[in-house]
C-alpha cells in the first residue's frame, strides 16, 4: 500500500507543452509594464527569504532595500550570509529598511530547519509578515545523496525542509494583518522532466532506496514540480484567502548563479555565460510578490507573466492531488511541526 493509492489516472502530457516551456526561459517574456518602478514602498513592511547569500535570492534582497523593506534572510553559512549583508548595504546606503540575517538553517536537516524556525518565531513576534520567498534550493549533479535520514537530497531541500519551515512561520504569517500578503515557492521548468504522475513518484518521493533513482535532472525535476503543488495546496490547506494572502510558484528564469555549482566545470563556465544575469529571476519572484491580480496557484515564468504548468501537474491543483501531497509531507514532517 503506497500513500498515494487511489489516486485519478493523470492526463497526458504534451511535447509541444515541454518546449514551450524550456523554450520560455531562454526566450523569455520581458514584462515592460509590471517593473521595479510599479512596486509599492515598503517602509515597515517584513519579507522573510531563504537563501539570500547568493543568486537571485540576494537580487531579491538589493530590490526589498531599495524599497525600505526589512529584511529576515535566513541562510546555512553564516559567513556568507553576512558577506552578502556587508554588500547589500553598501549597495543600499539611503535605505529605510534593514537586513538581518538568520543563519544556521540547513533545509535538508530537519532538527536545523526546527532550530531556524524557533528562531525566527521569536524574533517576529509581534511583527507582521507580509512576504515569505522559499526561494533556497538545490540543484545536483548526483543522484546518489540523501540527508541523514537516507532522503533523496534535493526532495529533502527543496520540498520537505521548505514545508516544514513554513509550519513555524504559519503562527505569525497567517493573520488578516495587511494588504500585502505574499508567499512564494521558487520552482523552474525544470518540472517539465519531472515523473510522470502528478510530478512525483507516487511509490516513494524521498526515494529511500538510491538503487530506484532516476538520473539527477528527474530528481530536481520532482522538487520543483512539487513546489507547484505545494503553492496551491498550501492556499487551500489554510483557506488564505480569508487573510488575504496569496500563494504562487514561479520559474525565475534561467540565470546565471551557482546553481550549477555541482557540475563539471565546463557546464559551469557555460552556465556562467549563457543565460541571464540573477537580476532578471528576481524580477519574476518579485512579480509574484507585488503584480497585484495574481491568484493563488498561479504558476509564473521568467520575468513576469502567469503559464500553465505541465498537464498532469496542472490537473493535481483541482482534483484533489495537491493536497493529498501536502498531507503526505506534513505526515512525513510529523515529529518536527510545532506541537502548538
Ligand atoms: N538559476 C537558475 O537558472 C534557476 C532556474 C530555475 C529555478 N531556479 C531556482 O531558483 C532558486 C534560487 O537559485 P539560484 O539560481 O539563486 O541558485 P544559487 O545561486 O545556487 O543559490 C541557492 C541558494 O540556496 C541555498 N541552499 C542550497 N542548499 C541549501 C540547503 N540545504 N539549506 C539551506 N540553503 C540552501 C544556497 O546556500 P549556500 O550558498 O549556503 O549553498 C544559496 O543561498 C532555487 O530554488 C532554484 O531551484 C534557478
Amino acid at each position: 500500500m503506497s500513500f498515494f493509492d487511489n489516486l485519478p489516472t493523470p492526463p497526458k502530457k504534451s511535447k509541444l507543452q515541454f518546449w514551450q516551456h524550456f523554450y520560455q526561459g531562454f526566450r523569455p517574456t520581458h514584462n515592460t509594464e509590471f517593473t521595479i518602478e510599479n512596486y509599492p514602498d515598503l517602509s515597515g513592511k517584513v519579507c522573510v527569504i531563504t537563501g539570500m547569500n547568493t543568486g537571485i535570492g540576494f537580487e531579491v534582497v538589493d530590490i526589498l532595500l531599495s524599497k525600505n523593506c526589512n529584511v529576515y534572510g535566513v541562510v546555512r553559512t553564516d559567513s556568507k550570509g553576512l558577506k552578502a549583508k556587508e554588500e547589500l548595504l553598501k549597495r543600499n546606503p539611503e535605505t529605510k529598511g534593514s537586513l538581518e540575517i538568520i543563519s544556521g538553517c540547513d533545509l535538508s536537516n530537519f532538527d536545523s530547519v526546527v532550530e531556524t524556525g524557533l528562531k525566527l518565531q521569536d524574533k517576529l513576534k509581534d511583527k507582521t509578515i507580509n512576504i515569505v520567498l522559499h526561494n533556497a534550493g538545490l540543484m545536483s549533479n548526483f543522484n546518489d545523496r540523501s540527508n541523514s535520514n537516507g532522503i533523496e537530497l534535493m526532495f529533502a531541500t527543496n520540498v520537505m525542509g521548505p514545508q516544514l519551515l513554513q509550519s513555524y512561520i504559519d503562527p505569525l504569517f497567517l493573520k488578516k494583518d495587511d494588504l500585502i500578503k505574499r508567499i512564494v515557492w521558487v520552482s523552474s521548468c525544470a518540472h517539465m522532466v519531472a515523473p510522470d504522475f502528478f510530478g512525483f513518484n507516487e511509490k516513494d518521493p524521498k526515494y529511500l532506496e538510491i538503487n530506484s533513482r532516476p538520473n539527477s535532472g528527474i530528481l530536481y525535476g520532482q522538487s520543483k514540480a512539487c513546489n507547484i503543488l505545494q503553492a496551491k495546496a498550501y492556499a487551500l490547506k489554510h483557506d488564505t484567502e480569508k487573510y488575504g494572502i496569496i500563494s504562487t510558484s514561479v520559474f525565475p528564469g534561467i540565470l546565471t548563479t551557482e546553481l550549477a555549482r555541482d557540475y563539471p566545470r565546463f557546464v559551469q563556465y557555460a552556465w556562467s555565460k549563457m543565460f541571464y544575469t540573477p537580476k532578471f529571476g528576481a524580477i519574476s519572484e518579485l512579480y509574484a510578490c507585488f503584480y497585484p491580480q495574481l491568484k493563488s496557484g498561479d504558476y509564473i515564468v521568467p520575468f513576469g507573466k502567469t503559464e500553465t504548468p505541465r498537464t498532469d501537474i496542472d490537473a493535481a491543483l483541482t482534483n484533489g492531488v495537491c493536497l493529498k501531497f501536502w498531507d503526505y509531507i506534513q505526515n512525513e514532517i510529523k515529529d518536527f511541526i510545532p506541537k502548538n
